[in-house]
């Protein structure tokens, strides 16, 4: 049995690794430390919590002596931190925190994990970090970094961090960088929930800019299938890219959720750009498919179905969330454009 440190578990993304691995795997017991902020919600994880591998820890990364008690509490050899602030819009309206959490948060369990001798530190990371692409060419782990949001560099920090500590004292840590994720319990502030929601409320659907900047998809748990395979079997101070090579501008995607819902274009603003909004992301993922043998397994075409049909059965689950303070950040944001 490996006791595995999850850090940000109850976020989109580390929800959807918990429920999947605890399904997949019963050598993993589970140690989810989430300080639970606006993006934390314990209902994503309702059918993990009953299982006997499975800890939830309300607190927070930042914290030196709640993170060192719980390496001591549960002999902690493993670490996999998704633990972030991770909305780009946000971190251009109050930077403070993205760097609290995301550099510092990700010191602290550096510096425990070193002194608790870990044999693997997985770091979650993002396309993001390498900048901003032009029409042509694709992000391999060789892009130099060149972050431009308060969010990117936060997360190229951490990323230099990590590095360092495997360089400097031979710590064994790995790293990721993803592409956009989709998929179920994603927080309505992101691209592709929000356009749903939006939809279903008929309510407008803000494109920031000419629509045409690109992302590159992959599905959630396409994500997290390659986030334990790198956990087990990647190279020790190496990073891996993961994509699903399936590029979209802005515009594509919020037509055809509209499509899909048979809801009118009508519904579309064209709003004020993002600052500093970056172009295109487009990541090259030969690195994780040549050496540990991984590769998307969902579609696009098939995905979006099920995170659109995910969220029409789901209505109680985001109608919690936009009732909050959600709502009232949104309307902020939206009458400030
Ligand atoms: P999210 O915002 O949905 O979830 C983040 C989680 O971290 C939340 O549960 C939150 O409560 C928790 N958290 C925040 N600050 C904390 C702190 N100080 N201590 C403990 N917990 C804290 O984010 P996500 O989309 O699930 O992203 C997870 C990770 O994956 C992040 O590191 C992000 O940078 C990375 N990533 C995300 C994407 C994407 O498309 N969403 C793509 C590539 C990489
Ligand atoms: P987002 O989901 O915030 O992810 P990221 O900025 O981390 O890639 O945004 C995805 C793309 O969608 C990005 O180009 C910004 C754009 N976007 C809009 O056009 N309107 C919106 O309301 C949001 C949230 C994003």
């Amino acid at each position: 049995m490996k006791n595995i440190l999850v850090t940000g578990g109850a976020g989109f993304i580390g929800s959807n690794f918990i429920n999947h691995i605890l399904k997949e795997r019963d050598d993993y017991f589970i140690i989810n430390l989430d300080k639970l902020t606006y993006a934390g919600n314990l209902e994503n994880l309702a059918e993990s919590e009953a299982r006997k591998n499975y800890r939830f820890v309300k607190g927070d990364i930042c914290n030196p002596e709640l993170v060192n008690y719980l390496f001591e509490k549960y002999k902690i050899k493993h670490v996999i931190n998704f633990a972030a602030e991770s909305h780009v819009d946000r971190s251009i309206l109050g930077s403070s925190i993205f760097y609290q959490t995301n550099v510092i948060g990700t010191n602290v369990l550096l510096e425990t994990a070193r002194r608790n001798e870990v044999e693997k530190f997985l770091q979650v990371s993002t396309d993001e970090v390498y900048g901003s692409l032009g029409a042509e060419g694709l992000f391999t782990e060789a892009t130099p970094l060149s972050p431009n949001s308060p969010y990117s560099s936060s997360k190229a920090g951490a990323d230099m961090m990590a590095l360092a500590f495997y360089h400097t004292y031979g710590m064994p840590v790995v790293l990721t960088r993803c592409s956009n994720n989709y998929g179920p319990f994603q927080f309505p502030e992101k691209l592709i929930p929000l356009m749903i929601l939006n939809s279903l409320n008929d309510k407008k659907l803000p494109v920031y800019g000419d629509g045409m900047n690109v992302r590159d998809w992959i599905y959630v748990i396409d994500h997290n299938r390659a986030i334990d395979l790198v956990f087990e079997k990647g190279r020790t101070g190496e990073v891996y890219n993961i994509g699903a090579s399936n590029e979209m501008p802005n515009i594509k995607i919020i037509q055809l959720i509209l499509q899909h819902l048979k809801k009118s274009d009508s519904l579309i603003e064209y709003v004020k750009d993002r600052l500093g909004h970056d172009r295109r992301y487009a990541i090259d993922s030969s690195k994780i498919q040549t050496e540990l043998g991984w590769k998307p397994q969902y579609t696009f075409e098939e995905a979006i179905q099920f995170t659109i049909k995910w969220y029409l059965k789901n209505e109680q689950w985001w109608k919690r969330i936009i009732s909050g303070d959600y709502l009232k950040y949104y309307e902020q944001q939206y009458l400030a454009r």
